[in-house]
């Protein structure tokens, strides 16, 4: 199978985690668009009140299948949210991002009871870190915001052309080998002018499922 076909067949396994959902969490990025794409044709699309959306690119596909997107401020706290991942360990730790959609993401995601992260099998990793770590900054930091990673080992690159939907930065960070993700998370928060960092290890996942070869792996 090719990647995009293992997205697809692990955005189908996940749409049992979706029925009976009243107001849904959708993440953002190729697996998640494959996802609801799949719940545009489910036969229980109708009975979905609204969504809860990480992006502006999600929330035009939501519409566009006809399922109304709610703010998050109007729902409280959901029962599921579902999202891809850059890098997902067995410990269901993940580093996301890749998308630009890292700040909503994890807003919706801790806002949510149960986590579901679907990815393909070459997302699964034991240690995060190769995927590089994007970082949103505030931009009249961002300079600081590279001189404080570096300090922690990083090498952090601005990412070229891109503003985030909340109007900010991201320095995508190579060259971490992240052996304690928790802490690392903890750390890049407490950075004055870092928005968001890419790491979910404080609030993982709480399900992951795998697309490897034909079958779909529950962690
Ligand atoms: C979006 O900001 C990211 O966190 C995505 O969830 C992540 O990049 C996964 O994307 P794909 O499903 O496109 O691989």
């Amino acid at each position: 199978m090719t990647q995009d076909e293992l997205k697809k067949q692990v955005a189908q396994a996940a749409l049992k985690y979706l029925k009976n959902v009243p107001i849904i969490g959708m993440g953002t990025g190729s697996t998640v668009t494959h996802l609801i794409n799949l719940l545009a044709d489910s036969d229980f699309k109708h009975e979905i009140e609204g969504a809860v959306s990480s992006s502006i690119k999600t929330t035009e596909h939501l519409q566009k299948i006809g399922i109304p997107v709610l703010e998050l401020n109007q729902t409280g706290d959901l029962d599921v949210y579902v999202d891809g991942a850059d890098e997902v360990t067995p410990h269901k730790k993940m580093l996301k991002g890749g998308g630009g959609a890292l700040t909503r993401e994890k807003i919706i995601g801790s806002a949510s009871r149960k986590f579901v992260c679907i990815v393909d099998e070459t997302k699964a990793v034991d240690v995060l870190g190769k995927f590089p770590l994007p970082v949103e900054v505030l931009p009249l930091a961002r300079s600081y915001v590279a001189r404080e990673l570096v300090k922690l080992g990083g090498q952090p690159v601005l990412r070229e052309n891109f503003i985030s939907d909340n109007g900010c930065e991201i320095l995508d960070v190579h060259n971490l080998t992240i052996l304690d993700p928790v802490a690392l998370e903890q750390t890049i928060n407490n950075i004055p002018g870092v928005l968001t960092n890419g790491l979910f290890a404080l609030r993982g996942a709480d399900i992951v499922l795998i697309g490897k070869g034909s079958e779909v792996i529950t962690l």
